[in-house]
């Protein structure tokens, strides 16, 4: 690598206009932002940033057995207007775990991603490989849905082979943009890196929880230009994912 190859720091503007695709800013309903009033610091936080366009995607999952359909619709009405109030155009979408409740949420409706071409969020366990994993992806699909892996930098079961059969089956991966500075450790860090560099990454998400943590680990990151195109490109594919702002139908 040469001299002009050098890492850096993303340009101070890199975000402006951005789509975050992946947070937890819905106030108290998972283990994201518990008050509103942390949401709107959130939210300002976001903003500073440049960011224009938020996706909220709370988790759906056992652990959270009120976060169905009807209720997170309710409560992303009455958040609206905090994000309308800073300026902000946002979705509610979900983070769906491959749990065994998984595909009883269909009967409600997915909260999609983009609805128009039934994108969804799905993530399994950091830990384990769900066995029905592969059998709950199939069935998405058959119904012509689209689906996006959360994280996979972060699944400890995985490896490049798994990641590879993803792709081939046509899953999109999204990356956690501090997973590039280090943010969920090292590991998790490199497969990120080997990933952004193999263009095996379709979306890219906060997957904001609290601001502390995040703003920590921001300004360690440093990237090629290369990567720092990569990332550029991932960015033009959640303002695509974004589209025009439309209604869960
Ligand atoms: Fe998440």
């Amino acid at each position: 690598m040469g001299l002009f190859d050098r890492k850096k720091r993303l340009p101070a503007d890199f975000f402006q206009g951005a789509t975050d695709m992946h947070s937890h800013l819905l106030p108290g309903v998972d283990d994201g932002f518990q008050t509103e009033d942390a949401t709107m610091e959130g939210l300002h936080y976001l903003y500073g940033l440049g960011f224009r366009q938020l996706i909220l995607t709370p988790h759906v999952m056992t652990d959270y057995a009120d976060n169905n359909r009807p209720n997170l619709v309710q409560w992303y009405d009455a958040f609206l207007p905090m994000a309308d109030g800073c300026g902000f155009s946002t979705r509610l979408a979900a983070e769906y775990m491959l749990d065994e409740q998984f595909l009883s949420h269909q009967q409600e409706g997915w909260l999609y991603l983009n609805p128009q071409e039934k994108i969804l969020l799905v993530e399994t366990s950091y830990m384990y490989r769900s066995p029905d994993m592969e059998e709950y992806l199939y069935e998405l699909t058959t119904c012509d849905n689209q689906v996006v892996i959360a994280h996979p930098e972060r699944y400890r079961y995985a490896d490049r082979e798994l990641f590879g059969r993803w792709k081939e089956s046509g899953y999109f991966l999204q990356l956690n943009l501090i997973s590039l500075a280090g943010g969920y450790g090292k590991p998790a860090k490199e497969t990120a890196l080997y990933l952004l560099d193999a263009g095996m990454y379709d979306y890219v998400g906060t997957d904001l929880h609290k601001i502390s943590t995040f703003a920590q680990w921001l300004p360690e990151m440093r990237l090629r230009d290369h990567q720092i195109d990569a990332l550029h490109k991932l960015y033009e594919n959640n303002a695509e994912l974004y589209g025009q702002p439309a209604k869960q139908e």
